[in-house]
């Protein structure tokens, strides 16, 4: 089993730790690793070899990276420029066997335990050899807007809905048979491209022109006006939305895509105040804060549920809950800069 690993997104969600140049992926947030690392070694254990899909600014980061884990014989897809998921999946597809199974994961999430996902992951492969495309679903615990949701019947999908808005995602949520989307899928390369070619046929051709105007070594590089002719599509709503050949496992993996600093906070480790583990924060009656800054002391006083990012050049406060909007900050500097 191949890991296409989908590196080419920005994570505007965490500014001003995620970057254009240095994205969440790539930031390491957790036991001096990045999530794209994490991501690597988790899936190592249950894939034969990596693929990584990744816009060509990203290339060295990924390779260093990889070198820090030892290993460095990845294969290599580079987007001149990113036109979403549909097609990053189905250059990669196009790289490999047509009946090489294949598990999609993006680079940014977080899997805490592993026991159950390896698990998962042998029911996935059997259900992809049964020429399946199967999907992780996640029990929602709100709302959110931000991800599909999968109408399940067992492991039959009813219907997949990407990114509803906020009245119908709380219908999903309230109806019980709903899951979110984890992001990531399993399935042989050849049957994803049959069912683009089905539903999408555009962003299939204009892919396939694209790998076919490629140099195809192990480092396969995509030509700018090339990647610029494909439609930018996600597979969500490429392909997921319109298959019937869509499954869905269950997955109990204890989940994160780490998509806000709200669940970002969730995730690390906190001190007896509930306060993030920094040591250079200085910490007065203050309790429930994510405080993040590795350069200069922070000091809170009496300061309570609030979001502190301290990066050199940038600073966000925020209170905690309204951490989404940290891409509304991120629209207003495109505008000056
Ligand atoms: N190579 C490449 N090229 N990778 C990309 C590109 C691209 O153009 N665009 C996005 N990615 C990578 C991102 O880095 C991330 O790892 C993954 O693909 C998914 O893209 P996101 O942009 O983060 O998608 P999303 O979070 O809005 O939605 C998806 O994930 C949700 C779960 O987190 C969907 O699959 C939802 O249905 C799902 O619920
Ligand atoms: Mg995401």
């Amino acid at each position: 089993m191949t890991n296409i690993i989908l590196c080419g997104g920005s994570g505007t969600r965490l500014w001003p730790i995620s970057r254009t140049l240095m994205p969440k992926q790539f930031v390491k947030l957790f036991d001096d690793k990045s999530l794209f690392q994490l991501t690597v070694e988790r899936n190592s254990k249950v894939c034969d070899s990596q693929f990584i899909v990744s816009n060509i600014e990203q290339y060295f980061l990924a390779l260093d990276q990889l070198d820090e884990l030892n290993k460095s014989n990845s294969k290599y897809l580079l987007e001149a420029i990113g036109r979403n998921t549909a097609p990053a999946i189905a250059l990669a597809c196009m790289a490999l066997e047509k009946d090489e199974i294949v598990l999609v994961t993006p680079s940014d999430h977080l899997i805490k335990n592993e026991l159950e996902y390896e698990i998962v992951l042998s029911q996935a492969k059997k259900l992809a050899h049964e020429n399946n495309l199967v999907t992780f679903g996640i029990t929602p615990t709100f709302a959110e807007t931000g991800f599909g949701y999968i109408e399940a019947d067992g492991i039959d999908v009813k219907a997949f809905h990407e990114k509803p808005d906020f009245e119908t995602a709380t219908l999903y949520f309230e109806a019980g048979n709903y899951y979110w989307n984890s992001g990531m899928f399993c399935f042989k390369a050849g049957i994803f491209l049959d069912e683009l070619k089905k539903y999408s046929p555009n962003v299939y051709e204009y892919s396939l022109a694209a790998f076919n105007n490629s140099n195809k070594k192990n480092i396969i590089r995509i030509q700018h006006e090339d990647m610029l002719a494909i439609p930018e599509d996600s597979i969500d709503y490429a392909v997921m939305e319109k298959s019937d050949k869509v499954k869905v496992l269950p997955s109990d993996i204890d989940w994160s895509d780490v998509g806000s600093f709200d669940s970002l906070f969730e995730e690390l480790p906190k001190d007896e105040n509930n306060n993030t583990l920094n040591e250079k924060h200085i910490s007065i009656d203050s309790k429930n804060n994510l405080i993040y800054g590795k350069d200069k002391y922070i000091a809170t006083i009496d300061i309570e549920d609030m979001i502190v990012v301290d990066t050199g050049d940038a600073l966000l406060i925020s209170k905690k809950g309204s951490s989404q909007k940290v891409k509304e900050v991120v629209k207003e500097i495109k505008k000056t800069t």
